[in-house]
């Protein structure tokens, strides 16, 4: 099983085995990691699953669609090079040892 590496904005890591086609914010949410609120369900409308990829990682990702892209302009915390919307991640084998950091902040 693939799995994903969540960086707490304490600098603490906590891998989850994530089974394939999860998102990476499904699975956050379901282990109890607070950072991530997710709060519309996953259909790309409010930004609280912002997460910043490892730089060196973003090409191992789908590219963004139009409404992640704009969602992300109003994230609560600031919106960087590596944002993406963790909603919109699906785990897939091709994806495991992907590590992600979380904001200090979501609203
Ligand atoms: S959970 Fe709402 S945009 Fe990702």
């Amino acid at each position: 099983m693939p799995s994903v590496i969540y960086i707490h904005p304490n600098g603490s890591r906590q891998t989850l085995d994530v089974p394939a086609g999860q998102s990476v914010m499904q699975a956050a949410v379901s282990r109890g990691i607070e950072e991530i609120l997710g709060e519309c369900g996953g259909n790309a409308m409010c930004a609280t699953c912002h997460v910043y990829v490892e730089p060196d990682q973003l090409d191992r990702l789908p590219p963004m669609g139009d409404d992640e892209d704009a969602l992300l302009d109003g994230a609560a915390a600031d919106r960087l090079p590596n944002s993406r919307l963790s909603c919109q991640i699906k785990v897939t084998g091709e994806l495991d040892g992907l590590v992600v950091r979380l904001p200090d902040r979501q609203v």
